[in-house]
This record gives C-alpha cells, sequence and structure tokens, in this order.
C-alpha cells in the first residue's frame, strides 16, 4: 500500500500562501503592485531607488537624514574587494550571470562581518550587497567588452554610478532617471522564484551570502529574469532593417510550433503588469531620443499581436529590454541588472524570514512505484 501523507499540490504552486510579509502587495486581478503599502506608481513617478531599499529594509520611507545616511553607507560600499576584481578577470568567457553567482559567493569570503550572523551586521551586509552586486555588474560589462574597470564615482546617485562604471562616461539626468525608475519597479515582487529560493536558503539560517547565491542562480532561468535577455534577442533576430510584418511573422511561426514568446504571460497578474506600463513609456521615450525608434515599434507589435493571438499581456521583461537597449547596455547584462535592483528586494526578505524564522520545508505528495517494494538482492536482478 502506497502511502501519502501530504495533499496534492496546484502545480508550480500556483496561489499557494507560503508565508507572512509585510513587504511586498500584489493583487493580480486589478493590477495592483505596492511595498509597503506605496503604490509602484507613485514610488516610480516620486522616490529614488536608494529611498525604495530604505522602505523595503525599514518598512517605512526615511527622513532626509535617514536617506542620507543610507546613501553614504552604500558609497563607502562600492569598491569592491581586489581579489574578487582578480577573480573576475580569470573567469573564462560566458554567461554574465554565471559570473554573478560565483563573484557574488566570492564576495561573502571578503565581507567584514563574514561571520556575524547577528541582526545590524545581517542590515550591514544587505546595504554592502546592493553597493556591490551593481559595481559587479558594471565592471563585469566592461572586463567582457575588454576593458578596465572605472573606479565608482561617490558623487554620483546609485543609478547614475552604475551607467557611469559601466560607460565611463556620466550619464545624462534623463538616462539616470530612466534606469533609477528601472531599479524601482525591479526592487521587489514578493514571492517571486528568486525571492522564494532566497527564503528557503535563509530559514535554514545559513548566512545571507549563502542565500543571495540561490536567488542569484533562480534569476538566472529564462522562465524568470533570463527573459529580458531574449526579448532582445528575438528583436535583434528580427532585425532593425526589416520591415515590421516581419515581426508579426516570425512570433506567429514561434506561436503556431507552440514557443514561449519571451516578455509575455505572467503568474500573479491577469491584466497589465503595472511595471509594464512605466518600462513601455520608457522604451518609447530612450528609443526616440536615441535614435531608434524602431525597437519600441517592433515591440508594440508584437504586444498587439500576442495579446490578440493568445490574450497574454506583456511582463516586466518585456520593455525593459528595449529600454536597457536604449541605454546602451549590452544584452548579456539585461539580467544582471535585474540583480542589481531585485538585490534589495532579496535583502529585506532575507532580513524578513531571519527575524521570525522557521524553518521552510514542506511536503511532496509521493507519485513513485508502490510501497512496499521488494527488495532484491543484486545478483538476483
Ligand atoms: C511567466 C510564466 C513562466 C508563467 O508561467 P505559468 O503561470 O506557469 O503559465 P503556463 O506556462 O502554465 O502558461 C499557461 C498557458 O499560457 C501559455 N503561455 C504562457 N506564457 C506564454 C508566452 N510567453 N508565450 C506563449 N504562450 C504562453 C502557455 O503555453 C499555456 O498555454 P496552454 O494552457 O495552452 O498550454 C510564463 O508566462 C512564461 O513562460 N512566460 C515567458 C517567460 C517570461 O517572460 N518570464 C518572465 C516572467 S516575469
Amino acid at each position: 500500500m502506497t502511502t501519502t501523507t501530504a495533499a496534492k499540490p496546484k502545480a508550480g504552486l500556483e496561489d499557494t500562501v507560503a508565508t507572512s510579509s509585510a513587504i511586498c502587495y500584489l493583487d493580480g486581478d486589478r493590477g495592483v503592485l505596492a511595498y509597503c503599502g506605496y503604490d509602484i506608481h507613485d514610488l516610480a513617478r516620486h522616490a529614488t531607488f536608494e529611498e525604495v531599499c530604505f522602505l523595503l529594509w525599514h518598512r517605512r520611507l526615511p527622513t532626509r537624514a535617514e536617506l542620507g545616511d543610507l546613501q553614504s553607507q552604500l558609497v563607502a560600499a562600492r569598491p569592491l574587494p581586489e581579489p574578487v576584481l582578480r577573480l573576475m578577470r580569470q573567469l573564462p568567457p560566458g554567461n554574465a550571470m554565471d559570473a554573478l553567482r560565483t563573484l557574488t559567493s566570492a564576495l561573502g569570503h571578503y565581507d567584514a562581518d563574514a561571520n556575524d550572523n547577528s541582526q545590524p551586521a545581517n542590515y550591514r551586509k544587505a546595504v554592502r550587497l546592493t553597493a556591490q552586486i551593481s559595481s559587479l555588474v558594471a565592471t563585469l560589462g566592461r572586463v567582457n567588452a575588454g576593458q578596465g574597470p572605472i573606479a565608482p564615482d561617490p558623487v554620483l546617485s546609485h543609478a547614475a554610478n552604475f551607467l557611469y562604471m559601466l560607460t565611463g562616461e556620466r550619464p545624462s539626468s534623463l538616462a539616470t532617471r530612466a534606469f533609477d525608475v528601472a531599479l524601482i519597479l525591479h526592487a521587489d515582487h514578493e514571492l517571486n522564484a528568486s525571492t522564494f529560493a532566497a527564503r528557503v536558503a535563509a530559514a535554514t539560517l545559513t548566512d545571507i551570502h549563502s542565500a543571495i547565491v540561490a536567488a542569484v542562480g533562480t534569476l538566472k532561468g529564462p522562465l524568470h529574469g533570463g527573459a529580458n535577455a531574449d526579448v532582445m534577442r528575438l528583436l535583434l533576430d528580427i532585425g532593425a532593417d526589416a520591415p515590421l510584418e516581419k515581426a508579426e511573422e516570425v512570433v506567429r511561426a514561434k506561436l503556431a510550433r507552440k514557443e514561449k514568446i519571451p516578455g509575455f504571460g505572467h503568474r500573479v497578474y491577469h491584466t497589465e503588469d503595472p511595471r509594464a506600463t512605466h518600462l513601455r513609456q520608457m522604451s518609447r521615450d530612450l528609443g526616440q531620443r536615441a535614435g531608434q525608434p524602431i525597437w519600441y515599434e517592433m515591440s508594440q507589435r508584437i504586444e498587439a499581436l500576442v495579446k490578440s493571438e493568445k490574450k497574454l499581456n506583456a511582463n516586466v521583461d518585456f520593455y525593459s529590454a528595449s529600454t536597457y537597449h536604449a541605454l546602451g547596455i549590452p544584452v548579456d547584462l539585461f539580467t544582471p541588472i535585474f540583480a542589481v535592483s531585485r538585490i534589495s528586494g532579496w535583502t529585506a526578505h532575507v532580513l524578513e524570514q531571519y527575524a521570525n524564522n522557521r524553518l521552510i520545508r514542506p511536503r511532496a505528495d509521493y507519485i513513485g512505484p508502490e510501497y512496499p517494494q521488494r527488495y532484491v538482492p543484486l545478483d538476483a536482478r
């Protein structure tokens, strides 16, 4: 007789409530996303990424003095440890997310609080990781392009400093604000796969770097953060010089082959992803400014087609692709950039998990061979 003590799970844990959290509110039917009660549209219009970090970590907006303190802490943590930079240069060329995963792990070895799992130490590590992952990704972009690293500029904001460390040029206020908004939009999203991975790891009371490494590895997948790079590859394959009808042909053919179109569909939203609303506009404005409206136009055609054929909405990854492209960011860095932002949410969730922890250890619905099977000795099989 086979014994199954657990109930049948919903595939992919759809709609399963796995924890209580005070960080992110999502209403998939109304298209609402709010961090600690603050609507994402208000934050995207008025806040800075640094304010959002404070909000996620403290559950309230900072005073001017508190924001200044946090900015100073982030600036102080921007330079990367020299051995981590050396390791970066030694890694074989390849997927930037693989490098980010390895280098995030390496950061743990050189953290001043490496052996301290207390709340104050973990908060300091959350701040440091947020600053360092930004420096890591910008520097990775340079090293992968055969260029030397650029030292951080302490007078620049988090968003502007990232673009500066990547390109070596002080970004325009339009580019800085666009990137700042992109960081705000990606900062947290409740129990998305990478955040859940981080919480499961943290719930064993392992260290914060280990939890973040789990999150980075999870974000890499094409069903999660990897989709933004896949969107841009799709657009580039169609080609800037092709007529817009070609975009429709290519997507129709994919749908006919039952392939998924990157950047569409969402487990939680049954309506427009509120982040896509901002990114669509940013893609249009930045594409026009860059003299390359084609990527936005092509994206619009694809969006209309997928909506009419499959009733699927664009998600956060669809228009972030053409937005990042217009900012001059290489495709290989698109998913790492997701981590530059989401590190704020990951660390907020890890801190929340530590603060009220119980090991996360669910059950499986057993569907294997009938129990008991008779053990047959090796010689008799
Ligand atoms: C996000 C995603 C993983 C959600 O997955 P999910 O909730 O498990 O939904 P499913 O994969 O079960 O999809 C349900 C149906 O919609 C279809 N579908 C979902 N996303 C699709 C897409 N992007 N393109 C085409 N069809 C899609 C599925 O083929 C399936 O159709 P079926 O019922 O006829 O088999 C999924 O929509 C997807 O793979 N999107 C593309 C990758 C992406 O953009 N990821 C970033 C998410 S923010």
